[in-house]
């Protein structure tokens, strides 16, 4: 089981979302891990102390001050006691406190005293998540090394609809795996391409494409959990960085390969996961381009293929290619493997629905000179890992 004999000690915070704490004591368990469960005061107004204890089988501790709970497994110990201490939900006024470094309750007492890693799963109202307060106290709780995994974006239970939702149980699960994934990247130097590339027509029109970036930054994650320095060259993306990450931002694939060729000689590995536009606007309109006829031709010019270039480079890093494709999915794919002298390359087939582009799951045939392997649909998080594997494997062979 891919947590077992890791400890973790769940926080939890006074949100609607503490109600979905339960499950994700359930699906932590059930990898192995051991768990422990901490509760604001303000939890307890959402589920119950015996419900965790129970799922937990351990008893539930949210009192600083209770005599009992301290005689058992003081604050101290617990805060020692951990591998991992993830805190979900983490509320506005939790992250707050945790920015302030507070230690006013037992569960800001514990993130204060514990030298373990912690992961904040925010869950809030998404003005409360957009308001600058919370952003700079997210941004100043990353920069002292705590990751922070989500939120994701949706309808929230105070019927709006934006970024704040906690991540559902079974995502924070994957994260924490990811997490404490074996070491099989330790030394290496990876970048990756993310996201899409914008290729303008005048100063406020461009042309691009679906890509959400979420495969790219998700393999982004899985290698920096996997021990890997990472540096992670994205298009424009609404996505956060992943803790630890590296990240370059870029608009156009020229900009893309600039800043991957600034950086390419210190790679032993290149993943290009980015949805490079093949074509450029030969004469960007420096004015907005006026509506003069019904109909209109833009001249387009190839862009340099950035994953080609890093391939055909003397001290070339272990290349890995994607091949988004609609049909023929393996045959062009083995084409491009062979026309870009790749070592690897993930065949995409994105006509399939759900999968592929700007969705949260994936499925991918990856191909190499002598072989290759099927990696069937399932989230992107652990498509990653499973590509990670298999680069990890090959790039030692
Ligand atoms: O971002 P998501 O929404 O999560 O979607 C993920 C994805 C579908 C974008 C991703 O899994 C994927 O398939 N990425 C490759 C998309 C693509 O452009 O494929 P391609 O077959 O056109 O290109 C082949 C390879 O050459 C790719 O590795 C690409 O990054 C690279 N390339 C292409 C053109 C170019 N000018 N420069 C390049 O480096």
């Amino acid at each position: 089981m891919s947590l077992s004999n890791k400890k973790i000690l769940l926080g939890i915070g006074g949100g609607i979302a503490a109600y979905k704490s339960a499950d994700l004591v359930r699906r932590l368990k059930e990898r192995g891990a051991e768990v422990r469960v901490v509760m604001s005061q303000g939890a307890k107004e959402f589920i119950t102390p015996l419900t965790l204890q129970a799922l937990s089988g351990h008893p539930v501790a949210s009192d600083l001050l209770d005599p009992a709970a301290e005689a058992a497994m003081g604050h101290i110990e617990l805060a020692r006691w951990a591998d991992l201490m993830i805190i979900a939900p983490a509320t506005a006024n939790l992250i707050a406190r945790f920015n302030a470094g507070m230690a006013d309750e037992l569960i800001t007492t514990c993130v204060l005293a514990t030298s373990a890693p912690i992961a904040l799963c925010p869950a809030m109202n998404q003005q409360m998540y957009i308001n600058a307060a919370t952003q700079a106290n997210l941004s100043n709780l990353r920069q002292r090394g705590i990751h922070l995994w989500g939120p994701a974006s949706g309808s929230q239970a105070c019927g709006e609809i934006g970024p704040g939702r906690m991540l559902e149980p079974l995502e924070i699960a994957k994260q924490a795996e990811a997490f404490f994934a074996p070491q099989l990247l330790a030394g290496q130097k990876i970048m990756i391409t993310a996201g899409p590339t914008r290729e303008a027509i005048d100063p406020v029109r461009y042309i691009s494409n679906h890509s959400s970036g979420k495969m790219g930054y998700a393999l982004a994650q899985a290698a920096q959990a996997m021990g890997a320095d990472v540096t992670l060259v994205s298009g424009p993306t609404q996505l956060a960085t992943p803790s630890g990450v590296t990240r370059i931002n870029v608009e156009s694939a020229d900009d893309m390969l600039s800043a991957v060729m600034a950086d390419i000689a210190k790679q032993t590995i290149f993943i290009g996961c980015a949805a490079v536009a093949d074509y450029r606007v030969a004469d960007i309109a420096t004015q907005k381009v006026k509506k003069s006829s019904s109909t209109m031709t833009l001249a387009l010019v190839r862009n340099p293929d950035i994953l080609a270039s890093v391939a055909a480079l003397d001290n070339k890093p272990f290349c890995v290619g994607f091949a988004a494709e609609t049909q023929d999915v393996e045959h062009y794919a083995k084409g491009k493997l062979t026309a870009k002298r790749l070592d690897m390359i993930a065949a995409n087939d994105v006509s399939v629905a759900g999968l592929g582009f700007n969705a949260d799951s994936n499925a991918l045939q990856v191909i190499w000179p002598t072989g290759q392997q099927a990696l069937p649909a399932t989230d992107k998080l652990t498509l990653a890992q499973q590509l990670l594997t298999l680069i990890a494997t090959h790039k030692h062979a």
